[in-house]
């Protein structure tokens, strides 16, 4: 077999190899690094990973694409499984009220927050919409992010902006390098219109919504902004079952603020993740343990909010829930692409391992998309989706943190990002 691609004499290289699923606390602790490692791709998948040399059955030829690992550090494509990519606007404005110390949901109920970007995204053009969405998809790549999970969510009862939205994203994935996954969020913020009868806007999101998704095949999932003054418990489920009727996988915003009991909700409807889960409660982490949802934990969204508390990442760990790590990339709560940022969050000052937090932005995340058969580790028969780090090992990448790691990534057996030196 001719190899397209070898990454040789890897000094550290992480396959994360072992089983195609959401990894637990004691499965955490192995994440398969080889020294002195070897990696060939044929086309866009994998078809070595070893130690040393090529086997013999493996060709190279003056077209293969050599690259050499000395001194690196290679990884599975980083995975963001949670974003708000698609938007219009930004929200610098909202920081002089932040250093006031006016919370995230007053701001919100006061008709700002969620609903200026409303605005904001239902003003701009399918054009303005894409070419802002890709210039931070962009950089996203540049960090080392080869697949990427875009909610809508800013059109909320304006329908035709959250087809926009997803549009957007689906035209972004037909034309970038990296892997867009959907998810549809109309249930965001309570339209003002709807202020006094929410109820009425959860009927038109589970009878027309939804089905009119469905039926365009425009999202994967299902998502719910679940919060006090936001989606209730009930309204929340209400709309993920309509959403799982119509074949969606489900997610919901849990916990974030309030200890609503979001992570009870999405242990009873088995959603693949709950995410945030700042406040969520024992018995709530519990369930989810007992239904293998992943908890997604944005750390970036605590740091970035000052509401001085971070998910209890390790109690969620070791009550044997999953965990996933991502950026929550908005416009309000979390604006940064940076997952390596992220990364370093997670690691000091929620207390992971850099094990933990390389297994939750690779084959964690890929589960939490429903991609643990493709991505998310690098192992014989999945997508070539590799970074190069310009780092000795993974705690350099955690303890240097701020600035991006990253020399080269490879999406499906092509380079498609190089830093300039
Ligand atoms: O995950 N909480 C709801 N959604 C986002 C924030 C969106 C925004 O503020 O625009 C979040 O925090
Ligand atoms: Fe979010």
């Amino acid at each position: 077999m001719k190899a397209t691609l070898v990454i040789k004499n890897i000094d550290n290289l992480i396959t994360l190899r072992g089983e195609n699923k959401a990894r637990t606390l004691e499965d955490m602790k192995d994440v398969g690094s080889i020294k002195n490692g070897i990696i060939a791709l044929k086309g866009e998948k994998i078809i070595y990973v070893g130690e040393g040399e090529l086997p013999s059955s493996i060709r190279i030829d003056e077209n293969t694409v050599i690259l050499c690992g000395k001194g690196k550090t290679v990884t599975p494509g980083l995975i963001d499984s949670h974003t708000h990519l698609v938007h219009g606007g930004s929200r610098e404005n909202e920081l002089a009220m932040k250093l006031k110390g006016i919370p995230y949901l007053d701001i919100l109920a006061a008709g700002g927050g969620i609903h200026s970007t409303v605005r904001a995204t239902k003003e701009a053009t399918f054009e303005e919409l894409y070419y802002k969405a890709k210039k931070s998809l962009d950089i996203m790549l540049s960090y080392g992010v080869t697949t990427v999970e875009a909610k809508s969510g800013y059109g909320i009862d304006d329908f035709s902006t959250e087809l926009k939205q997803l549009e957007v994203a689906k035209k972004l994935n037909e034309d970038h390098p990296v892997d867009i996954i959907s998810t549809f969020m109309g249930a965001h913020a309570i339209p003002s219109k709807y202020k006094n009868n929410p109820d009425v806007f959860v009927d038109i999101i589970v009878e027309d919504m939804i089905p009119k998704v469905a039926e365009r095949n425009l999202a994967k999932f299902c998502d719910v902004f679940c919060e006090e003054g936001v989606f209730s418990i009930d309204q929340s489920r209400r709309i993920l079952q309509a959403a799982k009727e119509y074949g969606m996988g489900l997610k919901l915003h849990a916990d974030e603020i309030k200890p609503l009991g979001g992570a009870e909700l999405a242990a009873e409807l088995n959603c693949t993740s709950a995410d945030h889960l700042i406040a969520a409660s024992d018995k709530g982490i519990k369930e989810m343990a007992k239904k293998g949802v992943i908890a997604n934990l944005l750390p970036g969204t605590s740091f970035n909010l000052q509401i001085g508390k971070y998910a209890r990442a390790r109690k969620i760990l070791e009550e044997g829930v999953p965990i996933a790590l991502s950026t929550d990339y908005n416009p309000g709560s979390c604006p940064t692409e940076n997952l390596q940022l992220i990364m370093s969050f997670a690691s000091l000052i929620m207390k992971l391992t850099p094990e933990e937090v390389i297994t939750a932005v690779t084959i964690n995340g890929a589960a939490s998309l429903g991609l643990e058969d493709k991505v998310g580790s690098l192992e014989m028969d999945k997508l070539g989706d590799i970074v190069i780090f310009d780092a000795p090992n993974l705690e350099y990448i955690i303890y240097h943190f701020g600035i991006n790691h990253v020399e080269t990534v490879i999406k499906e057996g092509k380079v498609v990002y190089e830093k300039k030196l």
